[in-house]
């Protein structure tokens, strides 16, 4: 039996309920491909320069529910259900349309769990789990859209922290790949937030590199993809300079954001990073905390990247 059929098993649920038709979203053409040319000279990347980086879901009883409290998050600058036209909203519309458009339908033939995306940076700080959860809301926040959103940086996890919904005796994903009497029912968080369903990271763990390069961490990525493929499942994870995890989780996804800092991240730090990520099938990158001149003054916010893809 495998681990999500248990825990259908376990909330007493059919394998009817679980299946829901694919989301097919074609109406987005292909980003532009990134530009791995010649070398650039090292230096913060800026908007201006040439590297051309511009601006079922049916368990039922027996999981817990979360209430995430939007007033707090939209103070905080995210995405929240009641937002309609917020420049916020806009731009995660932006980000996430390639998106969307590789994980289902059309756009996802050639890419191998095209509804798994990882989300990742260089360096600390950069806007990991900034970019992860608004992706997640956003997404979550269209009618017929189904988002599972992961904390997969498990050294130093903060998914919880940032929604308000942490609790220390919360069991998530590393309690899940170590402990084989903990089920997927037992990690997965209901929300307020219909079609946003999140999985904490779990208890800090010695071997936390060595659990999510396992085998039943593959094979999760695996189920998660396969069962759910009307469900985009986003993964926070920790930066890929710093820590052999982020490698290691991009193997398993369909797609990477690489989420880039704007006049601070290093050109070589960014070439590095899409170097360790050459096996995966698309990479996109985000560029982040962008200072860009419009005709109303100056804000702070994101641009869409470039696109790598094999
Ligand atoms: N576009 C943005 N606009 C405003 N604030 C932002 C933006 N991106 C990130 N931040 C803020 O910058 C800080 C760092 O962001 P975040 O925690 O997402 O980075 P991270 O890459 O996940 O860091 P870590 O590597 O420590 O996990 C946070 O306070 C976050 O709210
Ligand atoms: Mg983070």
């Amino acid at each position: 039996m495998s681990i999500i059929e248990k825990a259908v098993d376990k909330a007493g649920l059919t394998g009817q309920e679980l299946e829901g038709a694919p989301d097919r979203d074609e109406t987005i053409g292909a980003a532009p491909s990134f530009s791995q040319g010649k070398p650039l000279p090292d230096k913060p990347m800026s908007t201006s320069n040439e590297a051309g980086l511009r601006k079922r879901d049916s368990f039922k009883g027996t999981q817990e529910r979360v209430e995430i409290d939007w007033g707090r998050l939209a103070q905080m600058g995210f995405v929240t259900p009641s937002d309609v036209n917020t420049k916020t909203i806009e731009e995660y519309r932006n980000i996430k349309r390639p998106l969307v458009y590789n994980a289902f339908g059309a756009g996802s033939i050639g890419i191998a769990r095209s509804n798994l995306i990882l989300v990742t940076s260089s360096v600390p700080g950069e806007g990991k789990t900034f970019t992860a959860i608004n992706l997640a809301l956003s997404i979550a926040n269209e009618r017929d859209k189904k988002v599972l959103l992961i904390d997969a940086d498990v050294a130093r996890p903060s998914v919880s922290k940032t929604l308000g919904i942490n609790s220390p005796s919360r069991l998530g994903l590393i309690d899940y790949l170590e402990n084989e009497n903990v089920d997927y029912a037992d990690i997965e968080l209901l929300t307020n937030m219909q079609g946003l369903r999140i999985i904490p990271a779990g208890k800090l763990h010695k071997y936390s590199t060595e659990l999510l390069s396992s085998n039943k961490m593959v094979l999760f990525a695996e189920e998660l993809s396969n069962r759910y493929p009307d469900r985009i499942v986003i993964f926070d994870s920790p930066p890929l300079l710093a820590a052999t995890q982020g490698e290691v989780l991009a193997k398993l996804v369909g797609q990477v954001v690489l989420v880039v800092e704007a006049e601070k991240t290093l050109q070589s730090m960014v070439m590095e990073s899409v170097n360790k990520l050459s096996v995966c099938d698309v990479v996109l990158l985000v560029f982040n905390k962008t200072l860009i001149s419009l005709s109303d003054g100056y804000y702070y916010g994101y641009g869409y990247g470039q696109y790598a893809s094999n």
